[in-house]
């Protein structure tokens, strides 16, 4: 037995975006006494006789939280308005009487087949015309009424019945929104795109206006012209039209999000249960369709499934990536992985199994970047389906297998890390990230494909990470006062107001760190005046008159006393032809088409500094390039460290600092004393003296070691 929709009417309108708040105030984390350890728990998909196994294994491995029910609509609601909770009070019973917490999830990202045939026009219609199938899941248009409608009752009789029961500690609303459904192009679509487009610009004038449809003449004259973006003779629609219908595609999910949040908490204030947090779970940063930052302000607990680039050798990097954006989304508060997995995932090319200690090394990287628990998916290895060849904590070679051991072995090192709960990561550096820029930078009609936004995102993310600098993400709107580094690797489409706010933040002496074609179009595409990049010429001291993509097999050289060493670079993909306004030039282009021109630029403005980074440098000369900004900051970039050494820092309450030491080589690597140096240490009441390692319990007088591959989690004695 398995799994199993419709169409909502769109949303809201969209303003001027708003500055993301921090996940709702008020709302506490699930009343769990640990770090929360569990899985997704699909019962449904195997007979009754083995649950009670399934409980009293949990119980071994330490499992404290499951999210149960994620894609179990069918057989919850075998027809229209029939509910069948008895499967699902007996599991309830059964996790309770055994101490788990439940994650009981509404499961909208799979509608029943009954429903897709009983309403066949809730099916997602793709910008060529194809209305696509079912026998999978997220199956639905989110603008059609019956989908949102049924979506409410599911969600409506979920609560009715569950609201109370004790066994309930968080809700989980549907699963990953946008990922993939997102955009449709059917007529209620159409209707709804329209009714957006009336509310966000109130006249068609206005709408021309945002859109340039001067352009190849294509002034709207009545609403009922306007329709989707579909595939067109040309390359694609015109860009103002594009970047409308991604903003309206968010905002018709989050839609979805919250009428389903606000059912649920309806019947939780009814249950005298208010405190009960509510949440989805996102899909940092592969989820390009959805704005999180909108997000974010309507969840209670941020949380993220990460699943790793299986191939890539370093895919650590883009892991701790995601965390430091889950812990940005939830405004540094403790937040939770909802999934990841313990080996092999069964989606990618080639789905390598995960080596001995990596999922350990893992999901210890979430929670050393805040996360208040690590979640897999799932529970146990599905028998069928697509997902079966998908790893489990309880493989299909049951508990004689290596995974269970990691994974029983993985609870009692959470259960020992329980002090660490509600303790925050400590973050100098901010990245800006903005998905209406992303959007705006990805279209079709731009001066080299070769400009990719989570490229730029993780490259200078990297370099931050290898010189052991903990990063939060930001949106451009963010206060950044806190910060003492900014940095920003994409920011085509720029705001008026984004660009106040970075102007406030160097005035105010921080350092930012700008990368090429950035600040260069306002919130309708369109470009500012006067010299690339008008958004910023004034804070970084530059203007650029011509944008000089490269070929892609071509390298120029980069050079300047920036650089230590032999004193070069290179740089690929872009080049630009850089007048300096006030700002020094670090590094220069030796040749390309940008020959003896600035490259890399350093401008004083108010009490603070700005380095604009025309080019894409090699890894090297951008690790460079930042240890300098970072210098001018005053961060500390620590390139002696081995790069294969990751280290974070919790911090609670009272001081206590928490070091996460994650060895990634192998080799044994000293945590360098300045990492352990602060906070200061003493012996306090309560504490043993000296440096205590909890996963181990051994305590250190003098350096620490951390073995190859391994991890350690340093109690710093607070003042
Ligand atoms: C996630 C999804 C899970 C499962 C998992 C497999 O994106 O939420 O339901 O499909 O991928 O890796």
């Amino acid at each position: 037995m398995t799994l199993q929709a419709e169409r909502a009417t769109a949303a809201s309108a969209a303003g001027p975006a708003p500055a993301p708040a921090p996940a709702r105030p008020g709302r506490p984390w699930p009343r769990l006494d640990a770090l929360a350890y569990g899985a997704d728990y699909n019962p449904e998909q195997w007979p009754e006789e083995v649950w009670a196994e399934d409980v009293e294994l949990m119980r071994q491995a330490g499992v404290n939280l499951v999210s149960l029910g994620i894609f179990a609509w069918a057989l919850t609601e075998p027809e229209p308005g029939r509910f069948e909770f008895g499967w699902l009070d007996r599991v309830l019973g059964l996790l309770h009487g055994a101490g788990i917490g439940v994650d009981l999830a509404t499961p909208t990202a799979a509608p029943p087949n009954w429903f897709l045939a009983a309403h066949p026009h809730v099916r997602p219609v793709t910008a060529d015309g194809v209305a696509l199938g079912g026998s999978s899941r997220q199956t639905y248009c989110p603008h059609a009424p019956e989908y949102r409608e049924a979506c409410r009752r599911i969600a409506g009789a979920l609560a009715d019945r569950y609201a109370g029961h004790p066994a309930v500690l968080m809700w989980h609303v549907h699963n990953e929104y946008g990922a993939p459904t997102a955009e449709c192009h059917c007529p209620a679509s159409v209707e709804a795109f329209r009714s957006w487009l009336r509310a966000r610009y109130g006249t068609l004038d206005a709408l021309n206006a945002a859109w340039s449809s001067t352009f190849w003449g294509q002034q709207y004259s009545a609403w009922e012209q306007l329709d989707t973006p579909r595939r067109t003779p040309m390359a694609d629609v015109n860009p103002g039209h594009r970047l409308d219908f991604q903003r309206f595609t968010s905002d018709s999910l989050l839609a979805l999000y919250t009428d389903q949040r606000d059912v649920i908490e309806d019947r939780l204030e009814r249950a005298g249960r208010a405190d009960v947090p509510v949440t989805t779970n996102f899909q940092l940063i592969n989820c390009k369709s959805v704005d999180f930052w909108a997000w974010a302000r309507e969840v209670d607990v941020a949380a993220n499934d990460h699943y790793l680039a299986a191939e890539r050798p370093d895919n650590h990097v883009e892991l701790a990536l995601c965390a430091d954006f889950t812990r940005s989304m939830g405004g540094g508060a403790p937040w939770l992985l909802m999934e990841h997995s313990t080996s092999a995932v069964s989606w990618q090319p080639r789905n390598l199994a995960k080596r001995p200690g990596e999922m350990r090394r893992n999901s210890l990287a979430h929670v050393a970047r805040g996360a208040d628990g690590a979640m897999f998916f799932q529970w146990r290895a599905s028998r069928g389906g697509g997902e079966k060849f998908h790893s489990a904590m309880l493989p299909h070679g049951g508990t004689r297998s290596r995974i269970w051991r990691e994974a029983v072995a993985l609870g009692a090192e959470l259960a020992a890390l329980r002090e660490v709960q509600g303790s925050t990561t400590v973050a100098d550096a901010a990245l800006l990230w903005d998905w209406e820029s992303w959007w705006a930078l990805e279209q079709v009609f731009r001066p080299s494909v070769d400009l990719d936004f989570k490229e730029r995102q993780l490259a200078y993310y990297e370099q931050l990470w290898r010189g052991h600098v903990t990063a939060d993400l930001a949106h451009p709107s963010a206060d950044l006062s806190g910060y003492k580094l900014v940095v920003v690797p994409q920011m085509y489409l720029c705001r008026a107001q984004w660009a106040e706010n970075l102007r406030g933040y160097v005035r105010g002496g921080g350092t930012l760190v700008v990368s090429y074609f950035s600040g260069v179009v306002d919130e309708d595409d369109a470009v500012y005046l006067g010299g690339y990049p008008g958004a910023l010429r004034d804070i970084l001291g530059v203007s650029v008159d011509e944008f000089l993509p490269l070929r892609a097999d071509w390298t120029v050289g980069l050079a300047g006393p920036a650089l230590d060493g032999s004193g070069t670079g290179t740089g690929t993909v872009w080049a630009e032809a850089v007048e300096l306004l006030g700002a020094q030039s670090v590094l220069s282009y030796v040749d390309g088409p940008a020959a003896g021109g600035p490259a890399v630029t350093r401008h004083r403005f108010g009490a603070g500094t700005a380095w604009y980074v025309s080019s894409r440098p090699d890894p090297a000369t951008l690790r460079e390039i930042l240890r300098r900004a970072a210098a001018d900051a005053g961060v500390a970039f620590d390139s002696e460290t081995p790069d294969t050494l990751e280290l974070v820092r919790r911090e609670a309450a009272d001081g206590t600092g928490y070091l996460f030491a994650i060895n990634h080589g192998d080799t044994a690597v000293a945590v360098p004393e300045r990492a352990v140096s602060a906070p200061e240490r003493h012996e306090g009441p309560g504490h043993p003296p000296g440096r205590a390692d909890l996963l181990t319990g051994e305590t250190f007088a003098g350096p620490v070691e951390v073995p190859p591959g391994g991890v350690r989690v340093l109690r710093l004695l607070k003042r």
